[in-house]
């Protein structure tokens, strides 16, 4: 395993771009807010290790809309690990990203690493047609193995969807199913510590077995889990640091406050 006393991550989640720049989703250009999240994470963050996307690249999964996430992201190429998410077709991200994603067209999109101690595997939550995700028994059974054959003392998941109920019931209804194939891992296996989602648009804690279940908000729209029906809320976009070490984890949400959010 790699040496390194800390790995310093971003996790973007939730893009929801556009291939038609200024087309605003509930008054927002998400692509607008994600160039200034990307340009703040770049005057703010010293040399992040790797930068994580947890699903929801784009909001009409067109070819044009991941090239120029891309581009965007062109200085992080050789650090970017991916999974998609509801809004995601697997075979175009795959296509735009080859030079980081491998295996077949409409195959899972996952990832695996180690550093700092820590195992970073990325699970792909993506349910074709449903806004819900899946998570199937082969794709645990891949994660699993992995971790049976890491000497990381600490692993960390990365998925779309949060593998937990967070007391909403409009969330929830598009909620992550076999989570319990997840908790059950989480319950029995203290070494998974750490689970860092996207798909509700906003921040979060759950406890989990050993690990904490967090959820982050979106570069673009946010949400609140108030109501029955989903429910925008004029929010300011973000994204997440984590600092991993070979004893624990630190992070924070970081907000761009200064963007002008129009009320929806
Ligand atoms: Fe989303």
């Amino acid at each position: 395993m790699k040496t390194q006393r800390m790995l310093r991550l971003i996790q973007l989640t939730d893009l929801h771009v556009f291939q038609t720049p200024g087309t605003l989703l509930r008054g927002i250009d998400t692509w607008d807010f994600l160039t200034k999240v990307v340009q703040h994470v770049t005057d703010h963050e010293a040399a992040p290790d790797a930068m994580i996307i947890t699903g929801d690249h784009t909001h009409d999964e067109r070819p044009q809309s991941y090239q120029a996430i891309r581009r965007l992201l062109e200085p992080w190429q050789d650090r970017l690990w991916q999974v998609p998410g509801n809004h995601d077709d697997r075979h175009i991200l795959r296509t735009v990203f080859s030079n980081r994603i491998a295996g077949e067209s409409d195959g899972p999109i996952q990832f695996a690493f180690e550093a700092a101690g820590w195992l970073c595997l990325g699970l792909d939550t993506h349910l074709p047609g449903a806004v819900a995700g899946r998570i199937c028994p082969e794709r645990l059974l891949w994660a699993r193995q992995i971790a049976e054959r890491s000497p990381a003392s600490r692993i960390a998941l990365f998925c779309h969807h949060p593998p937990v109920l967070l007391g909403s019931p409009w969330m929830d209804a598009i909620g992550l199913e076999g989570r319990e194939l997840i908790q059950n891992w989480c319950l029995s296996d203290s070494r998974v510590q750490l689970i860092c989602c996207g798909h509700v648009h906003h921040e979060s804690t759950t406890r989990l077995g050993n690990a904490d279940v967090l959820t982050t908000p979106s570069t673009g729209i946010q949400f609140s889990p108030q109501g029955s029906t989903p429910n925008f809320v004029a929010g300011a976009p973000g994204y997440r640091r984590i600092e991993l070490t070979p004893d624990g984890y630190r992070t924070e949400v970081v907000r761009i406050a200064d963007l002008a959010i129009p009320q929806v």
